[in-house]
Order: structure tokens, then sequence, then C-alpha cells
């Protein structure tokens, strides 16, 4: 039967297994044989036990499972013209030509650049006698169904995706642990979260813990806002409030481009308010541990619909990537998905912050 290969890239994110199981068996109940290729785009380029048949019985007890059980890498190998060619081969030589890949932007778009790459890599490889003619002609086209796994919900076009709920879950079970000891020395904490230049965790958990002030690169403060915080900060003493809690996402700038960090955000505040703050960052933590349910069932269905996808494309196919709109499966176009994503990193970096938040959510093909 046809032969789909899965790989995970990038940073793991929770759910990234049930997504992996669910692309798998769904492969299997459609009769195509899936392959793991392990440790992400490294596998790829080193082929040899890397690359293997999944069967239904290596999915079980995956899916409450955090991280992903096939691995991931950040591959440089991959980024140059010899990594390229050498994954083609390998995956020629297993019979592969149709790949479900599972990362964030940056996997999704060194998957799209093989896709676009691959007649021209194939007929080289054809020239230096590494395939044979045969084999080029079975395998013409890499057909490609990206699923994005990131905890930074940074993909633009998709509402939710693989692993930001669980990391959201992780910073708002944190954020109850942090406020008693908060609460019984009337102190302030500041906390770093991850999500690169997304302020989605940031935001999200700022509003489900009940924070007090949040600082998110899509929306720098005007200058002066260290005494609007600390107003707000004292205010909220004044009423009685015990935890007070200031949320910094890894990537707040202020409005000319300067990281705003966690510890200067709690100098700030010890300077003004003569109350002392201590900073948590949280990490990893973050991405590690068990997914949420969320990240269990909404992967699993993005599998089954990744398979189906997957194994019904023709060769010359653009590549498609599946998210989450309005609660329903939707399929994007990942060349215009990942530019889109790039697009609204520039316009904040720009400084064109309206802009960048209009811009989000609008590559969709509905
Ligand atoms: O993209 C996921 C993420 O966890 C970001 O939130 C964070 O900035 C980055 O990866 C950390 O990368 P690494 O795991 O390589 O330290």
């Amino acid at each position: 039967g046809v032969r789909l290969g899965i790989l995970t890239s990038g940073g793991d994110a929770q759910g990234m297994n049930a997504a992996v199981r669910s692309t798998a068996r769904s492969a299997i109940v459609l009769g195509a044989v899936p392959y793991a290729i392990r440790e992400g785009w490294y596998g790829a380029v080193e082929g040899g036990d890397l690359i293997h048949e999944l069967k239904w019985g290596d999915l079980s007890n995956t899916i409450s499972k955090g991280g992903t059980i096939i691995g991931t890498a950040r591959s440089d190998e991959f980024r140059e013209r010899s990594g390229m060619m050498k994954a083609v081969e390998n995956l020629i030589q297993n019979g592969i030509d149709r790949l479900v890949s599972i990362g964030g932007d940056g996997t999704l778009s060194g998957t799209e650049e093989l896709r676009q790459l691959w007649p021209e890599l194939v007929a080289e490889l054809v020239k230096q006698g590494r395939i044979t003619a045969d084999q080029a002609e079975a395998h013409p086209n890499l057909m490609v169904v990206g699923l994005v796994g990131s905890i930074d919900n940074d993909m633009t076009g998709t509402d939710m995706t693989i692993g930001a709920d669980s990391a959201l879950n992780r910073i708002v079970l944190a954020l109850d642990q942090l406020s008693s000891t908060a609460a019984s020395h009337q102190r302030t904490f500041v906390v770093e979260v991850m999500g690169r230049n997304c302020g989605y965790l940031a935001l999200m958990s700022a509003v489900a813990g009940g924070s007090d002030y949040v600082l998110i690169p899509e929306m720098p403060p005007t200058a002066g806002w260290e005494d609007d915080m600390c107003k707000k900060l004292s205010e909220g003493r004044k009423h009685g409030r015990r935890d007070s809690i200031v949320i910094v996402a890894e990537g707040a700038r202020d409005r000319e481009g300067n990281p705003i960090t966690a510890s200067y955000v709690a100098e700030a505040i010890e300077e003004r308010t003569k109350e002392s703050a201590r900073v948590t960052i949280l990490g990893h933590i973050q991405r590690g541990g068990s997914p949420s349910a969320y990240d269990r069932w909404m992967p699993t269905l993005l599998g089954y619909a990744a398979a189906k996808e997957a194994i019904g494309a023709a060769p010359g196919d653009g590549a498609k990537v599946l998210g989450v709109r309005y609660n329903r499966i939707a399929r994007l176009d990942l060349t215009k998905a990942v530019a889109d994503t790039r697009h609204v990193r520039k316009l904040i970096e720009a400084g064109e912050y309206d802009k960048a938040v209009a811009s989000r959510g609008s590559s969709f093909t509905d």
C-alpha cells in the first residue's frame, strides 16, 4: 500500500503524540502503511533505523504522554542542499513520497522548501546514480500535509496550535501555586512565560489567572508604563489584594523595540512601590508533561484528517496545513500560512501593532 511518512520536528509540544498516533492509525485503517521518521529532519537525513514502519501496537499508551515519542531535533544539516538531497534519497529508498509533518512554522516552511526542491533533487540523485530512473519516475513529487505543533499558538490561520492549551493550563496551575505564597507575603510575582514573539500564552494566562498586569509583544506599553503598572498594583493593595501577579511574555518589547525582561519589571516594582517582588521564569515546564484533554482530542481529529488528505493527494498538489477554525477543521495553503505568519512577525518588528493583530487569522481558505 501507499507509504506515509510521519515526523515531528522543532520544539516538542504536548499533543504531538496524539497527532502521531491518530495519523498512523488512521493511515492503517485507510489501507496505507505509516512510517515514523524519527528525530525530525535529522532522521530523514540520516536514514537507516531512524525510518521504520509504525505498527498499531507501537502507538499504545501514547495519547497521554507529553513530548513526542518519535523524537524531534532542530537539524542544521537539513537546511543545506546536501542534507536535503540525503533526505530525499532516504525517503525514496523507503518508498515514501507522502509526509505528515508536525511542528512549528520553521518545520513547516522547511517541509515546503523540500517539496518545492523535490523534482530537482530527484533528477540530481538519478544523475549521481544514488537512485534509479524507475524510482525517480515512481516518486516525481513530494506530497505534504502539515499539522501545527507548537505551544506558542503563533501560526496565522489556525485558532489553536497543538500544545498551546496544555502549556496554558500548566501556566495557570503555576499561577495558582504562586498566588498563595504571594498572598502570604503580600508580594508581587513577575512571571515570565514562553511564546516567542506571540503573546497568546501570556495574555490568556493573565486572564485565566486573574493577574494584575500583562506585557505582550503585540501591544508594547507606552512610555511611563512602569508608573501605570505600579499604580494599579498599589490600588490593588489598598483594596485588600494580597497576591499580585504580573505576566511578562518572553517576547515582550517596549515601543522602541527593546526587550522588557521580568527582572527589569521586578526592579521597577521594587523601586516604585518599596515592596519586594520576585521573578519566576516558568521555562520548559510549560512544554513538558501530560497533554490536556483538548490537546488529545483535537490532534486526534486532525491526525485522521491529515492521513486522509495525504493519502488522497495527487503528485503536484500544493502542500496543505490542517488547523482549527471556529471549532472545525480548516484546510490552509501551507505556503500562505507560513508567509502570513512571517508577515505578522515582520509587522510586530516594524511596530505596526494594529495591523499585526488584524492580520492574524487571514490565511483561511474557508
Ligand atoms: O516554540 C516553542 C518554544 O518553547 C518557545 O516558546 C521558546 O521560545 C522556545 O521554544 C525555546 O526553545 P528551546 O526549547 O530550543 O530552548
